[in-house]
């Protein structure tokens, strides 16, 4: 019989909870949940696993505070940490550079914990700040560049679409376009590469409606911490998700990811949002895009804000 696939996700929060949920309903294969609090990743696969006579899939989930059960998985997802708050006392945000300290330490000791029992595996990371947690997974992994990636390109370029889709009233389904660069307020949405239905977006939109779509996009993370007082967690389990799909079903999809860089796009030693191939073998290529001269300007823009969140690494 041939074995299933088997997904790790660590921080049965808000979004490695979600995250399968949905990984469940589409029956990419067994999940198993980890996180630290005694008691909360079994109860979450539990309630999952009991609504699976209802929803009719067949994966098995096993919620657990320690490693052992992850052994041998193909794809771990980690979103262990400390998610975006807003202080009710100022009403100001973590920033996601403020997270950096917390977060490295956290995500730095479930990589080794999680790459002693699944040497094998491909990682995506999904804790923030994004950009430099790739580059601890990456460290304390010591795997090749190509099992390690990031997901922040899938959620941001989904705000953008569904943003777009709201303004021109069209479905979903019908809108490509890519963000680029690191998951913050520089990241780079390209409105020269999105099309409706194979028409190129200026033709239907105003710039000036385009221009403030850009800046919703680059500010949603924002917006729904500021609605809920607390980060978001539909999107963006959905959206690593669609890349674990990728990676098991091998459908080789391009999105954008937050990959390595060795030279392409003038970067090195670098993760950074790009378009890339992902399939059974992780980030199997990354596509190098023509940009134009401002694209490239806010690219160079976000990558100096990555690099400024890399510089406060130990290594
Ligand atoms: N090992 C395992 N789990 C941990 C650890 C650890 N060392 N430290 C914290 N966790 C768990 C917490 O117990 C919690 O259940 O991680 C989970 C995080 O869940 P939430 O607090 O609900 O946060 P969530 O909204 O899911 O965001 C997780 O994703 O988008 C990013 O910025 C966000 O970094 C944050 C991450």
């Amino acid at each position: 019989m041939p074995r299933r696939n088997k997904i790790t996700i660590v921080g049965a929060g808000n979004v490695g909870a979600t995250a399968a949920h949905w990984a469940v309903q589409k029956e990419l294969g067994d999940v198993v949940l980890v996180d630290i609090k005694e008691g909360f990743p079994q109860g979450k696969a539990l309630d999952l696993a009991e609504s699976s006579p209802v929803m009719g899939f067949d994966s098995n989930l096993v919620g657990t505070n320690d490693y052992d059960a992850t052994a041998g998985s193909d794809v771990v997802v980690i979103t262990a940490g400390v998610p975006r708050k807003k202080d009710p006392a100022t009403g100001k945000f973590t920033s996601r550079d403020e997270l950096v300290e917390t977060n490295r330490k956290i995500v730095g000791s479930v990589t080794k914990q999680i790459v002693e029992k699944s040497p094998d595996s491909i990682l995506i990371c999904v804790s923030n700040p994004l950009d430099a947690m790739c580059h601890v997974m990456l460290h304390e992994s010591g795997f090749p560049a190509n099992r390690v990636m990031g997901m922040a390109g899938v959620l941001d370029t989904a705000r953008y679409k569904y943003f777009i889709s709201e303004a021109l009233g069209v479905s979903v389904e019908d809108i490509h376009g890519m963000v680029l660069g690191g998951h913050g307020d520089t990241m780079v949405p390209l409105p020269s590469h999105t099309s409706i239905g194979g028409i190129p977006l200026p033709e239907l939109l105003p710039e000036e409606k385009i221009e403030a779509i850009i800046q919703r996009t680059r500010k949603g993370g924002g917006e729904i911490v500021g609605l809920l007082g607390y980060s978001g967690y539909y999107a963006p389990s959905a959206s690593v998700v669609a890349m674990v799909e990728s990676i098991v079903r091998d459908k080789k999809r391009v999105l954008p990811t937050a990959a390595f860089l060795k030279g392409e796009y003038g970067y090195s030693d670098l993760y950074i949002g790009v378009p890339a191939v992902i399939g059974k073998g992780g980030v199997e290529k990354i596509i190098e895009m023509k940009l134009g001269d401002k694209e490239k300007q806010m690219l160079e823009v976000s990558a100096n804000a990555v690099k400024d969140v890399v510089k406060l690494l130990p290594y």
